[in-house]
This record gives structure tokens, sequence and C-alpha cells, in this order.
């Protein structure tokens, strides 16, 4: 690298100077290489009166080099570059003035050379990790004035600084492409602590909730009793850059609009009766944080309004107050009723769902993952079986995969629990095994009987929830209703 030191640092102006400042400058308020391939191009064009500005990337493997980004070529669709020049660049590893080029004695005539009458042309070096990245090209045909040995210097000053910053952006990209691919690798083949499964549908939703986890986005989690609902929401938040920051789980049914109202948004002394103090609501509360709202379906109308406003704003007043206040909290959204269904019906706000539902997650039944089922009673007689070693008979397992889990995984929980306690010794068998028959009285009555029964019985728990009821007996929301009917209920 001979030339390195040829720069005659008496001869720079001020005026190179404010242009190295200003360039480097700008290269540090840069993140990414083509961003700063084309901060040099227009700035040097612009400082040099140049015609074209390019960019040519050298192929090493192929000793060749490629046109990459071309600037300024003012309407000419195809400049031809000079591959001398390249060549010389190449060399010497340092910038290249030439200067009428005909008459240069350093470079043999080419016919590109004479084809294209080049008269002025400034190039310099990108190295990256020692080797020629590529060239940066400036030439001019009319406007040469700016071409001269003090450019040459002040490129060949400039070079390594824009060569280092090049260097560093290529390796922060490599380290980042490299941090994709190793997160990829780690979502496909890690579960998630406390989650249990290895079906496939089990594992597509690992990858899922690793993925959404890393978002801010709202997630709807959508999926029947037990199926994991809340186990999902915290591990979304565990997993998440808000890990250090309040989880707080708020179960939205049943409980009167007022309550939820106060409890959400906070509010004012004096606000209504019984407000005696000022109370911070959990919007607030769990500012930075998630919060998990539980059965949003039953979220009454005045309280989705009133979200639908915090989902967009950000923002939130407590009640009796006018000052709004700013929040930043990730909102994750449960439910086991149709949405989609309940949006049809006018009970539930179309632009609240979509809201919500920027990323569903669908927890699958676990009669629809059976094959999950040893799995998960190997893991529930672990954790509860408080360091007795307990095993289960083939028999036993038979039965527990024989049966569709209406309940599911909760239902598999407690099931496992009752046959830890009837079990005799450390041995589970089929008889410990007490699957949900034993919810059911004797019943003395009619097939008939005992069915309508039941549907009485299943309205009742739901609190006259057709769907619910139906959805749980297994049965058309139809035939529900037409039972229901005959029955006068
Ligand atoms: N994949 C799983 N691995 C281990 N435990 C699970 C799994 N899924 C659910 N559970 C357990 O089952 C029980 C029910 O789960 P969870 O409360 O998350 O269900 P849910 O979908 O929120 O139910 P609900 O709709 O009734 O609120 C919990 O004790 C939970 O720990
Ligand atoms: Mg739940």
């Amino acid at each position: 690298m001979k030339k390195v030191m040829e720069i005659a640092y008496d001869q720079l102006t001020p005026e190179n100077l404010r242009v190295i400042h200003e360039l480097t400058h700008a290269l540090t308020t840069v993140g990414d290489e083509e961003n700063v391939l084309n901060k040099i191009l227009d700035r040097l064009i612009q400082e040099t009166g140049a015609e074209i500005g390019a960019f040519i990337y050298y192929d090493a493997q192929r000793d060749a080099f490629v046109p990459r980004m071309i600037r300024g070529a003012g309407g000419e669709d195809s400049p031809r570059f000079s591959q001398t020049i390249f060549r010389k660049v190449l060399e010497t590893r340092d910038a290249v003035l030439s200067f009428d080029v005909l008459a240069e004695q350093d470079f043999q005539v080419s016919q590109s050379i004479i084809t294209n009458e080049i008269h002025a042309v400034l190039a310099f070096p990108l190295i990256v990790e020692g080797r020629l990245y590529g060239i940066m090209y400036f030439d001019s045909r009319h406007n040469r004035q700016k071409f001269n040995e003090a450019a040459r210097q002040l490129l060949s000053f400039f070079a390594p600084i824009a060569s280092l910053t090049l260097e560093h952006i290529l390796k922060k990209r490599e380290v980042e492409n490299k941090n994709v691919i190793l997160q990829k690798q780690v979502d496909s083949s890690l579960g998630i602590p406390n989650i249990i499964g290895e079906t496939p549908v089990m594992k597509r939703l690992f990858q899922l909730i690793r993925k959404v986890a890393r978002t801010d986005a709202s997630v709807l989690l959508t999926g029947e009793n037990g199926t994991g609902k809340d186990l999902v929401a915290r591990a979304i938040h565990d997993l998440s850059p808000r890990k250090n920051k309040p989880f707080i789980a708020q179960y939205i049914g049943n409980i009167p609009s007022t309550i939820l109202d106060s409890e959400l948004f906070g509010y004012k002394k004096g606000a209504f009766t019984g407000a005696t103090t000022d109370r911070v609501g959990l919007f607030e509360a769990v500012n930075g944080g998630t919060l998990f709202l539980d059965e949003i379906s039953e979220l009454p109308p005045e309280l989705q309004t009133k979200l639908l406003r915090v989902l967009q704003n950000k923002e939130i007043i407590r009640l009796g107050e006018n000052l709004v206040r700013k929040i930043d909290v990730r909102i994750i959204a449960a439910t086991n009723q149709n949405l989609v269904e309940l949006v049809k019906n006018g009970k539930f706000r179309e632009d609240l769902y979509y809201r919500l539902n920027v990323i569903n997650i669908h927890l699958p039944p676990l009669r629809d993952r059976k094959e999950d089922i040893p799995l998960l009673v190997d893991y529930f007689l672990k954790r509860e079986s408080e360091g007795r070693e307990v095993t289960i008979t083939k028999a036993a397992m038979r039965k527990l995969m024989n049966y569709n889990w209406p309940g599911n995984v909760r239902q598999l929980e407690n099931i496992i629990r009752r046959a830890l306690i009837l079990a005799e010794g450390d041995v589970i068998d089929v008889d410990d095994i007490q699957l949900d028959e034993m919810d059911v009285p004797k019943f003395e009555g009619t097939l008939e009987e005992f069915k309508n029964q039941l549907i009485i019985q299943r309205l009742k728990e739901f609190n006259g929830n057709k769907t619910r009821a139906a959805k749980s007996l297994g049965i058309s929301l139809r035939t529900l209703q037409q039972k229901a009917k005959e029955l006068g209920l």
C-alpha cells in the first residue's frame, strides 16, 4: 500500500477539512450499506461537480467489476465505465485521478475510454477486511474544475474512513442475519416453559408464541375451556421484552360494567359516590407491561367503545378527570366464544374485534392432539405427586386416550390429581381414573328424560347462554334451541 502516506497534509485546505468533516459526520448517522453508499455518492457528486457517480462492486471470485449504484447519470441510460481505471484502483488500492485520459501516461489507452471520451475521472477504493469491496467512481466530461490532485488527496484521506464505516455496517448486518437464523432455529426447536405438547399443531403454536412475543401486537387467544389460554398469555409476556414489567390478568365476565370501568381506568376522588380517594386503574398500573383481558366477549358495549379508544390512541382518562394520560400497554385478550358470530349479531364491535385480533392464536382442543396425553399425564404426575414415584398402567392410559376430553387439559389435570388420591401405592390403575361420569348422580329415568335433564342442567350452568351450552353438549345451537322450546325454557 505504497500511496497511503502520500497525502500532502499541508495542502488540505479549510474547505477540504469541511468536506471531510461533513462526510464523516454523514456516515455516522446512517445504518445500512445502501444508505452509506448513496450518501457518499450524492455528497461527492455535489462536491466535485461530477456528472456521474457510481458504486462498482468488485466480485473477487470472478475478478469482475459490477456497477451496483449509479447516480446523477442525467438521462443517459447506461454509462460505460472504464475497466482500466477499475484495474488501477484495484492495483494501487488508492484514490486515482485520471485527467484527460487520452494523454495520461499511466494508462494504456483502452477502447472504452476512447469511445466514451472520458475527460476526468476520480475513483477510490472501499476496502473491507483487507480486500477490495468496491470502487466509488466519479466521472465528468464537461465540468472538471474540481477534478484535481487536491481532490484525489482528499479522497485518499476519506477512503479509509468510508471503508471502516462500511465494514462496520456489513459486520453488523452479518451478525443480525446470524441472529435471525439462530432465533428461527430456537423458535422451531424449543418448547415453551410450562406448556406441554409435541404434536405438530403444538410445535407450530410454540413458534408462533415466540414470534409474537417479540412484537407489541395485540393478540386474541381463542379456544375451548381449559385449553391453555391463560398459560399462553403469560408465556407471551414472559418471552417478550416487557417481561420485567407487570403482567396483570383481568377477568371480564360477570363483572358489572361500572366496577370494571373504574377497575380498568381508575378514578378521581369524588367521581362517584364511594370514590373517596384517587385511584389508579389497571391500564396505568400495568404501564410498560401486558394486560390480559380474559373472557373479552363479555365486555359491555360502553367499555368496548372505551377499550377501542385506548387501543387507537394509547391514552386513558380516569373517571371524573379531564387529564389525558399516555400509556404503553400490550393487550392480550382471550375468549372461548365465537367472536365473529358475536360481531355478526351486533354484540361485539367489529372495529374492536379487528384491533384485538391483530394476531390470532388458536388453542386446539385436547381431543385433537391426543398424542400429547401421555406427555401431559407424565408432567402432571411429576408435578402433583410431591416426590412420589408414581406410574400409570397401560390400561389406565388407554382409558385416558379413549376419552374425548370436553374440559380439555384442565379436566385431565383434575383427573390426574384425583387419581393420585385414589391410587393405592404408587401405581395408578384403570379404576383410579374417574372420568366425569363421576359427576353424574345415579339416574333412574329413561334416556329421553336423562337427555332433557342434562340440557336443563347445562343451560343453568351457562346462565342460559345457549351457544355455550350447545357447544358443551356437542350439539348444534339449532338443536338446542328446538329442545329448549319443547321443554318450555
Ligand atoms: N399445554 C399445557 N401444558 C400444561 N398444562 C396445561 C396446558 N394447557 C393447559 N394446561 C393447564 O390446564 C389448566 C387450564 O389452562 P388455562 O387456565 O390456561 O386454560 P384456559 O384456556 O384459560 O381455560 P378457560 O377458557 O376456562 O379460562 C391450567 O392449570 C393449565 O396449567
Ligand atoms: Mg382462562
